[in-house]
């Protein structure tokens, strides 16, 4: 059964309930700082399609554009009012198992909204989750937010990149309406890398559980 709610403006919660399955929890963050972005369709396509809700028991959906997040300032480390806005996100990524970023490529860069979010996680948002990341340009772009992710927001958080990642070119013609070759190749490569991240999931949960990973001791990452 597929109960659609919107809780606030900026959390599409999607939760499917179904007997004796998954108890994983799924985050899909949509990294576009525009409101009506590309990211966010390919970002709700993805929380859509059977092949990823079978493997979850809540998928939610964060839209960066939509939760007007301040830019990180000091006020962040000493609980200041304006970042109340940002509890509810960081509790429902929290008890997240797994993790989509769907990313834009600006400017041959990751846009600032999403570099922005990934400083305001940390251990507890994130720490020791696999994350697939979903690239996505309407030209034929995409790499390089995913070489600038991977080379740099992990550090202090701890996630966890998974090895494949998806690069979805000519977006605004992928997962519309489009039923070309390059689509269908796309559509069969988002399946198997959603399949890879939920055995991540599985996987890295005793990772966390073993107590091995000292956030108190090695807070921050080597650099
Ligand atoms: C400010 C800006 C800069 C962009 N720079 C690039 C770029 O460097 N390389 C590229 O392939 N596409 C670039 N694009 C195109 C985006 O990849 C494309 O519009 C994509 O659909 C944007 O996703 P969004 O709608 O989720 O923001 C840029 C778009 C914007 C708005």
């Amino acid at each position: 059964m597929f109960i659609l709610r919107r809780t606030v403006c900026w959390v599409l919660d999607i939760r499917i309930i179904k007997q004796g399955v998954s108890i994983l929890k799924l985050t899909i963050i949509s990294g576009s700082q525009r409101p009506n972005s590309d990211s966010s369709r390919i970002g709700r396509y993805i929380s859509e399609q059977e092949f990823v809700s079978k493997s979850y028991s809540t998928i939610n959906f964060l839209d960066l554009n939509e939760l007007n997040l301040p830019l990180w300032n000091e006020g962040f480390w000493s609980n200041d009012a304006q970042w109340d806005v940002w509890k509810e996100p960081a509790s429902i990524i929290q008890q997240s198992d797994a993790v989509i970023v769907v990313v834009p490529e600006w400017g041959g860069m990751v846009p600032p909204i999403l570099k922005n979010f990934f400083l305001l996680c940390g251990p507890q948002e994130l720490g020791h989750k696999p994350c697939l990341i979903v690239s996505i340009s309407s030209g034929r772009g995409g790499s390089n937010p995913i070489n600038e992710l991977r080379s740099t927001a992990y550090k202090n958080n701890h996630v966890c990149f998974i090895p494949d990642h998806l690069i979805v070119r000519d977006c605004k013609k992928m997962f519309a309406d489009e039923d070309s070759e390059s689509s269908q190749y796309l559509e069969r490569r988002l399946e198997f890398s959603t399949n890879l991240l939920s055995e991540y999931a599985k996987a890295l949960g005793s990772v966390r559980e073993s107590g091995v990973a000292d956030v108190d001791e090695y807070r921050y990452g080597m650099s």
